[in-house]
């Protein structure tokens, strides 16, 4: 029985988005993004100025989420931020913060591994989330990340596929840069796909052994294809951008969806979690409802909020974590290439 309610101060910094939630017990009691538009101007992130728009952006970003949370920073149990993986420059300002408020508050420290966090973003109590049952798949797609783990509890996570260059969010908005479509591309396209005809320019997809994904060949495709039909027809882009986009993402669905109906088959697994940014995708959220009915699948897409870079999925791993007096010392390092 819980004799009280906990508080955990939820901090990521890993990125382009400055974050911090606050949660009571597995509920979001406030949840703040601040997301960088000054990369927008340079077609991606600029780890630099990411650094410099954390420090800026920290305290402001703190104290909001104390305040929409409705308490004090005295009223905290902990705070948990994000150790990595990521950038370092951004994932110094928000460990050395989170270092000073545990050290000035007298109260424990979580570190938090940002690809756990995506996937444990699940277990936020929320009326319109239901809670993937163990063990389960979860798939990680955004501009960063692209993994398939297996999930047999809280903490016992395997990852058993991987990109091996670029990220799946990085396919959508490189191809996107390339029609001309503003960063990052991933929403514009999947708009644009909505009145495409998907079949319209087949694309091969690469060929990678086992679980594992590439996508740095499927761009390349992408700009050898464009520059083709561009020599034939100088308005080939602006007269076909739908049937383009729709093209792209049924390619990039198509080999998502392959990795994942061999995973579920190898592992014998068919509870099925996605997250990051790229889950927000109408395509992939069409191919997991057929695969429900297809594979016999049962899957799992967080809320959006929730699912791009944010720092509720920060808070709820830090309440897990405390559950179990997980707690980090004061020793702790920023760790850009963190491991799940
Ligand atoms: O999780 P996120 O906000 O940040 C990280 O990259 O960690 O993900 C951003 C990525 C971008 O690559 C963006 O183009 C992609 O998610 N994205 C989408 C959609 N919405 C966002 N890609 C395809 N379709 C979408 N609807
Ligand atoms: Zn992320």
């Amino acid at each position: 029985m819980k004799s009280e309610n906990i508080y955990i101060l939820g901090i990521e910094s890993s990125c382009d988005d400055t974050a911090a939630a606050v949660l009571c017990n597995d509920t979001i009691l406030s949840n703040v993004v601040a997301t960088q538009k000054i990369h927008e101007e340079y077609g991606g992130v600029v780890p630099e100025l990411a650094s410099r728009a954390h420090q800026q952006n920290i305290v402001p970003v703190v104290n909001q989420a104390l305040k929409k949370a409705g308490i004090t920073k005295d009223q905290l149990h902990a705070i948990a931020f994000t150790q990595g993986p990521g950038l370092m420059g951004s994932l110094l300002v928000g460990t050395s913060f989170a270092k000073s408020l545990a050290f000035g508050l007298d109260i424990p420290l979580i570190s938090v591994n940002h690809m756990q966090a995506h996937i444990l973003a699940h277990f936020i109590n929320e009326e319109s989330q239901v809670k993937p049952d163990f063990p389960f798949l979860a798939m990680t797609i955004s501009g960063g990340h692209t993994q398939i783990v297996q999930v047999d509890s809280y903490f016992k996570m395997t990852v058993i596929g991987e990109t091996i260059d670029d990220a799946v969010g990085e396919a959508f908005d490189k191809s996107g840069k390339l029609l001309g479509l503003g960063y990052p591309a991933g929403p514009e396209i999947d708009r644009r796909a909505k009145l495409g005809n998907p079949k319209a320019f087949p694309f091969t997809k690469p060929k990678v052994d086992g679980l594992n994904f590439s996508f740095s060949g499927f761009k390349t495709a992408v700009l050898y294809f464009i520059q083709r039909e561009v020599k034939k027809n100088p308005n080939f882009i602006t007269e076909n951008l739908n049937d383009i986009c729709a093209s792209i993402q049924y390619t990039i669905i198509g080999i998502l969806i392959d990795k994942l109906k061999k995973a579920s088959t190898q592992t014998n697994i068919k509870h099925i979690a996605i997250g990051g940014g790229v889950s927000a995708n109408s395509g992939i959220r069409e191919a997991l409802k057929t695969g429900e009915q297809k594979f016999g699948w049962t899957t799992y897409v967080p809320k959006f909020e929730y699912t791009t870079d944010n720092a509720a999925m920060i808070a709820i791993v830090g309440y897990l974590k405390y559950l179990e007096n997980d707690f980090a010392d004061q020793n702790i390092m920023a760790t850009s290439r963190l491991k799940i």
